[in-house]
């Protein structure tokens, strides 16, 4: 099959990326990301979670991150007009009310393939997840808002081990039918190779549209490219990345960042896939975020590039 020409990336940085860092993160920095990102060229970005401060504590903040990335594009009517998807993640109606409040103009739905992932995280079953979720879908789509779903551990669970593709196949349906605009397919813990990707993302897309299906890969065991790449030969256009590689889930221990958002554009670029995303600017993004945070950026292609771009800046002077 031919390669899509356009790949639709959500940038997942500020949420995946920064609700995993111990110290508390200053809300003019989470906001300094935001801006940085969507001055790259970013379309679809997560910028926080209205979940319960105790669970995630980096979150807590939420309200105020929101406050100050929303103004600027011109509230939500204002970014509806420049086609930008400003998503938050909504466990349940409280989640939501918030985010409606804030202005989201998307809201995430995450739960999971594996039972014991999903009582960790977000403290229910995978039945009573839906019913939780169900409430939301329905106000999402009163009140106009795209509404993508996460579905974690569809490659393996840090609890339990394997998960049945099955399993990942009757949450598909179930989120299908509150109505989902687009499912997310994750792998939480990075364990997934790309047949197994194949095989997982063709079993779902017998039940839901292949072009509303995203893959959400974190890069632990230095897989995400290569699924990535599977993705895009059966036909998927869109995917989750995080900036700098940042990330990982406070109930995955272990898990390390998603897929950086420089590595997989740079592919993208480099296959003739546009993306909408000016690369060294994001690439900017991510040293300067990876600067603050104090360690070298988990982007490959991003340190490549930012050494790239300090020697071009350097014989030029
Ligand atoms: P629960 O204990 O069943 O909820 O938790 P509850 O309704 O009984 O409420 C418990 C407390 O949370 C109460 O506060 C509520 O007010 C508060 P208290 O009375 O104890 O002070 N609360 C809230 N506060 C703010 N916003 C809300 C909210 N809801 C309740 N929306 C709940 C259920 C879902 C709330 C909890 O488990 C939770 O917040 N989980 C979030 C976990 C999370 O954010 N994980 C990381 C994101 S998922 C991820 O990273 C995976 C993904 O990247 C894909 C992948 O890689 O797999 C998406
Ligand atoms: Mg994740």
């Amino acid at each position: 099959m031919a390669l899509p020409k356009f790949v639709y990336m959500t940038e997942v940085g500020p949420r995946d990326g920064l609700q995993n860092e111990k110290s508390l993160v200053p809300v003019d920095v989470k906001v300094g990301l935001c801006e940085r990102l969507l001055d790259a060229g970013v379309s679809s970005l997560e910028v926080t979670s209205f979940v319960s401060p105790r669970k995630i504590p980096q979150m807590a903040d939420a309200r105020e991150v929101m406050a100050r990335v929303m103004p600027p594009l011109g509230g939500p009517q204002g970014v509806r007009r420049q086609g930008k998807r400003i998503a938050v993640l909504t466990p349940n109606l409280k989640g939501f009310d918030a985010a409606l409040e804030a202005g989201a103009t998307e809201v995430v739905i995450f739960g999971a393939a594996s039972e014991a992932f999903s009582q960790r995280n977000i403290d229910c079953s995978i039945a009573e997840s839906i019913e939780r979720f169900r409430p939301v879908a329905e106000a999402a789509k009163a009140n106009g808002l795209w509404l993508r779903a996460a579905v974690s551990t569809a490659f393996g669970c840090p609890y339990q081990g394997d998960v049945p593709v099955g399993a990942v196949v009757d949450v598909v349906q179930r989120l299908r039918d509150l109505g989902c605009d687009e499912i997310g397919i994750a792998d939480t813990i990075g364990v997934g190779t790309p047949s197994q990707v194949t095989r997982v993302m063709e079993a779902a897309a017998r039940e839901y549209p292949l072009d509303q299906i995203s893959g959400h890969f974190h890069d632990t065991y230095g897989q995400a490219l290569a699924n990535v790449l599977a993705c895009l030969q059966i036909g998927m256009h869109r995917f989750d990345a995080s900036v700098a590689g940042l990330g990982g889930c406070p109930y995955a221990k272990g898990a390390t960042g998603n897929v950086a958002t420089e590595d997989i554009v740079y592919m993208l670029h480099g296959l003739g896939i546009e993306t909408g995303i000016d690369l060294p600017k994001l690439v900017m993004a991510g040293q300067w975020i990876s600067a603050f945070l104090g360690r070298q950026s988990g982007s490959r292609a991003g340190n490549a590039l930012a050494t790239r771009m300090r020697y071009g800046a350097a014989v030029a002077a």
